[in-house]
């Protein structure tokens, strides 16, 4: 295999990771240069990589076979366009982009973009291959509803309180940044887009009068534009939420997330007309039993749980790149799926906003609106 010449825009801790998986899984590169103000993620990658004033004079030092994307989500959208008018295939991180308007901008682009490969990482993960594989094969009938969780421990919630994703501006909302992975899921999951969304959450945990001391919450340095302390800092997105999601073929969903939790969990309970299923995501373990079964359930343990929590999915997407980049496979998520995963999670943060049950039904239109132009 020659090596694959890599350009990076926001050479931060993620990219950083992804970059010693697609090593660590065989891929050859050559990272030719990057294009990042404070590359966080110099220090993880341990070596000499060739810096450029802006992603534009990066982009001109091609050809390259990928350029990927990890800057904060705020400057996606700017980093995408730059990269397909370079027109090289594209790596980006999740969220695809951070608000309703910049998804239709970015629709209208998509059919003449280069390949765009974004890094909804669970899609690789064999545990939710399988999840997906039994909803497909009908193992558990019509799916008629679903709940899922995501608890972080205080450590995780301190960071998210701290570091860019802190603010709107930069990281959307706290549900987009954590979970769009996992709508990206239940979409897929409910086979529909979602009709009606309910959402109540906000800031109860990271306030000033609840400030502690303690090493947790300056466990994880806080990075680009950081903020000192998690109860002192200017955040002015959720630390908790639930929300209600009915979809357009009436599968019904309830979601609880929490940042500050002793019991940490990723959680989906998935209940058909023919069996139920849940997924663990955090031990990586998956219980399965048909509707009339008194047996014992089925347990699948797929092991290989890791420090960082992703139990070796960053190793199988950068499986999943390569195959896509080499034409050996489709890659496992769309633009299009990417999309749809962040406008259901925008969706959910407007009701949790306007405090009413928002109807989709518009945002589908202008979404497919813009798709067809
Ligand atoms: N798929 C996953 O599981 C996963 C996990 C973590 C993060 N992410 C995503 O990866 C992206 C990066 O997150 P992170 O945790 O690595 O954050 P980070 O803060 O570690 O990295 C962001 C990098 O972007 C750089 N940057 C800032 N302004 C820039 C500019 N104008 N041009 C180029 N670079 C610029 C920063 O200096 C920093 O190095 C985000 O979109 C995040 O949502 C995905």
């Amino acid at each position: 295999m020659t090596a694959k010449r890599v350009a990076v825009i926001g050479l931060g801790q993620r990219i950083a990771h992804v970059l010693l998986a697609m090593e660590e899984v065989g891929w050859e590169l050559d990272i030719a240069g990057y294009a990042d103000p404070a590359p966080v993620g110099l220090s993880i990658l341990k070596r000499d990589v060739r810096a450029h004033g802006d992603a534009r004079s990066l982009l001109e030092d091609g050809p390259f076979d990928l350029v990927m994307i990890g800057s904060p989500n705020h400057l996606h959208y700017e980093h995408l366009l730059a990269a397909f008018a370079a027109g090289y295939p594209v790596f980006a991180e999740k969220p695809i982009v951070r608000t309703e308007e910049e998804t239709f901008a970015l629709a209208r682009h998509l059919n003449a973009a280069p390949p765009l490969y974004i890094g909804l990482v669970m899609r690789s993960m064999p545990i939710v291959r399988e999840v997906i594989a039994r909803v497909d094969g009908g193992a558990l009938g019509e799916i008629v509803s679903m709940d899922a969780t995501e608890h972080l421990p205080p450590e995780h919630g301190a960071y998210l309180a701290r570091n860019w994703r802190r603010k709107q501006a930069w990281g959307g909302s706290f549900l987009l940044d954590k979970v769009c992975h996992d709508f990206d899921i239940f979409g897929r999951i409910a086979g529909a887009r979602p009709a009606r969304v309910a959402s109540f959450g906000g800031k109860r945990i990271f306030e000033p009068e609840r400030a502690t001391e303690h090493e947790a919450y300056s466990a994880v340095d806080a990075g680009w534009s950081g903020a000192n302390d998690a109860f002192h800092s200017d955040m002015d997105v959720a630390d908790h939420q639930v929300a209600l999601v009915e979809y357009a073929n009436g599968m019904r969903l309830s979601f609880h997330s929490n940042s500050h939790v002793s019991l940490t969990e990723r959680r989906w309970y998935v209940a058909g007309t023919k069996g139920t299923l849940i997924a663990d995501l955090v031990r990586n373990r998956l219980m399965v039993r048909s509707a009339h079964d008194r047996g014992k359930p089925e347990r699948i343990d797929y092991g290989g749980r890791t420090q960082d929590s992703h139990n070796g999915a960053d190793q199988a997407m950068a499986r999943d790149l390569l195959a896509a980049l080499d034409g050996r496979a489709a890659f496992p998520v769309t633009p299009r799926e990417s999309m749809e995963a962040g406008l259901t999670v925008m969706a959910i943060d407007r009701a949790m906003r306007e405090g009413c049950v928002v109807d989709c039904a518009k945002m589908w239109r202008d979404y497919d609106a813009a798709m067809n132009q």
